[in-house]
């Protein structure tokens, strides 16, 4: 069992280390190959000894190799893991900072910010599998990588891989739903859909009882639900009492954008963009991971927003190695889940796992209420992979005018050409097109 970690020099690598380490006896993996550019070698060398000492450690029998040479890596590979981020956090102190110019939140995996990281990350996916396809085409590849929904449904529109998109905002939500309702995780039934970062539980059961209007009235009271990296900003009663669902994290961007742009542009300046946090806290962490004496996954990675991403990722290829078909919330091809969305789009929804992947439960038609955002950023999505793919600046324009953040199509303009210019040496796609 080979796993293959593309972007494997990144400071989450030790969490995915611990999630192997603790379900050892399910998925059996004999060897972990960490990729990464040489431009991340150090990186790559201090991730990659911590994860060397937290298997020793384990004495299981699993080898760790780390290379810069992608195609070896994916060879024979039976599980391809991409978190890689192209451009690193430069790129994404950008996508941070060009909409707060603006007065458009700044956000590094909706709005334009989201925008500019798709355009950055298509074209890299897509070689990837291709890569895939050629030296390992029965591979799952299990997408971390963002804005994920809209980098899955790339993949699935132009490739033939096996591709799942994963996110860790769905397990945090049931965890905090388990604590605000002093439940265990296991005895809560949920149910998701929608998109990535814009997923709501629609169902929540405790032994068989409708819990939804507690929970709602308990993070009303103020038992938030929140992750570490977006602002908390607190959630309207009456509002979640009309909605009767529950909200992902990433909503309050949409449902209030005033309040969570002041939050923004007030962090900005006093303590920079998330990125430019995020630049400190990595500092701090790979100067932890060089003890030579450290061999498990330290706690100031909980800094990160990551929680719980290994136990999303690695309970799904549990499920896919041992067939249990456990339910798990997944990116995955909509396939008339959603009743009304295109076939070829990609949802995040609530899916049982087995050996063949994950199998969606059916949704139906959602209410307007949750459907109408649902069409408009699918809409934005959908434009924005065929700008990625083509080069194409019509459409980019028309994606960004569509999304709800940007307020105009002149806005949207000025927001496209310095995306276009300060990502230049990332998007070939765009200047080829300029040569034209
Ligand atoms: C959450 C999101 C991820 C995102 C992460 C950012 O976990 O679900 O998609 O990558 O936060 O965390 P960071 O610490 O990089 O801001």
């Amino acid at each position: 069992m080979k796993i293959a970690v593309i972007g494997g020099g990144s400071s989450y690598t030790p969490e995915l280390i611990e999630g192997i380490i603790l379900r050892a006896t399910q998925i059996k993996a004999d060897e972990i190959v960490l990729v990464d550019i040489e431009a991340g070698k150090e990186k790559l060398e201090i991730v990659g000894s911590l994860a060397k000492r937290m298997i020793k450690k384990s004495g299981l029998p699993i080898t760790i190799e780390l290379t810069f040479d992608r195609v070896k890596a994916i060879t024979n590979a039976d599980f391809v893991l991409t978190q890689f981020r192209v451009g690193g956090l430069d790129a994404r102190a950008s996508d941070e900072r060009i909409p707060l110019k603006y007065d458009v939140i700044g956000q590094e995996t909706v709005g334009p910010g989201g925008f500019a990281k798709a355009l950055r990350t298509i074209p890299v996916i897509l070689d990837i599998c291709k890569e895939i396809e050629q030296y390992s085409n029965d591979a799952w590849l299990i997408n971390f990588t963002n804005p994920a929904g809209i980098v899955t449904e790339a993949i699935h529109k132009y490739t033939s891989v096996k591709a799942i998109g994963l996110c860790n905002v769905p397990i945090n939500m049931k965890q905090m739903t388990a604590t605000i309702l002093e439940v265990d995780r296991d005895n809560l039934n949920m149910s998701f859909a929608g998109l990535n970062h814009l997923v709501y539980a629609t169902k929540v059961f405790v032994n068989g009882e409708d819990k939804m209007s507690t929970l709602i009235e308990r993070i009303a009271e103020g038992r938030n639900m929140n992750m570490r990296n977006i602002h908390d900003v607190p959630w309207d009663k009456e509002f979640l009492q009309a909605l009767n669902a529950l909200p992902c994290p990433y909503h309050r961007y949409y449902y209030m954008m005033d309040e969570m742009l002041i939050e923004e542009k007030e962090a900005a300046e006093l303590r920079g963009t998330r990125a430019e946090q995020v630049k400190i806290i990595e500092k701090g962490l790979f100067e932890t991971y060089k003890n030579p004496n450290l061999d498990v996954k330290p706690k100031e990675l909980e800094e990160r927003g990551g929680s719980l991403y290994s136990e999303a990722a690695i309970s799904l290829i549990s499920s896919i190695v041992t067939n249990d078909h456990a339910i798990h919330t997944v990116n995955v091809p909509n396939n008339g889940t959603i009743t009304d969305l295109p076939d070829n789009v990609v949802i995040e929804v609530s899916c049982t796992v087995n050996s063949e992947g994950p199998q969606p439960i059916q949704v139906g038609k959602l209410p307007p209420e949750l459907n109408g955002l649902i069409q408009q950023i699918k809409a934005f999505e959908q434009l924005t992979i065929e700008a990625a793919v083509t080069g194409n600046k019509q459409k980019a324009l028309l994606a960004l005018t569509t999304n709800p953040f940007v307020p105009s199509s002149k806005v949207a303009k000025l927001l496209l050409d310095e995306i276009l210019e300060v990502n230049q040496a990332y998007l070939p796609q765009f200047s080829m097109k300029a040569l034209v």
